[in-house]
């Protein structure tokens, strides 16, 4: 909504339809222009083409391995030579217990580089640089990515391979 009313052409994305109806309905109260979709981030159907911004803010964290790489092979083709890419996401390096549980992990550091770092510069621009291990959220981090040269068509091949496990 912040981008809509400072000119940007917004699409929001979510595949949870109550979300998107709640976020559809604040938009419209506070007068935002914004086109939301119930689409799922792993395996897009309905979003596409190219985006000069994209935003998340603590999804991609929210998902297990296999479905991160699935997002990575679809958000990174919404992108142009130039896109912008801003990601906030929990991270801290994982503890020992954390190997155990079957609840999603926040990203570990020098995750978003290996995810991202092929197709995208990244800058760490905000973020904790001392976890707090006894807390239950550790840290979090902000990542500005600027989408490098090149194209990622052997990315969307693999958009529709879509597997889950569990
Ligand atoms: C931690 S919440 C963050 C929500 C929002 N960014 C905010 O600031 O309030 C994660 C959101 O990601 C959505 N989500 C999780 N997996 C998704 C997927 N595969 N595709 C699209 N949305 C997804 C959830 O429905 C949830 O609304």
């Amino acid at each position: 909504m912040f981008l809509a009313e400072h000119g940007f052409e917004v699409t929001g994305v979510d595949f949870a339809a109550p979300v998107i109806e709640k976020a559809r309905q604040k938009a419209n109260t506070a007068g935002a222009d914004v086109q939301f979709v119930v689409d799922d981030l792993t395996n897009l159907r309905k979003v596409n083409g190219k985006y000069d911004f994209l935003v998340d803010y603590g999804t991609v964290d929210d998902l297990g391995q296999i479905d991160r790489d699935l997002y990575v092979q679809n958000v990174v083709p919404l992108t142009h030579p130039g896109s912008r890419y801003l990601l906030w996401c929990f991270e801290w390096p994982q503890r020992w217990w954390e190997r155990f549980v079957l609840f999603e992990q926040a990203f570990v550091p020098g995750e978003a580089q290996r995810r991202f770092g092929e197709h995208l510069e990244i800058e760490r621009i905000a973020g904790t640089y001392t976890p707090k291990m006894r807390s239950w959220m550790a840290g979090f981090a902000a990542y500005l990515m600027t989408r490098r040269g090149g194209d990622v068509v052997g990315l969307g091949h693999q958009r529709f391979r879509r597997q889950r496990v569990g």
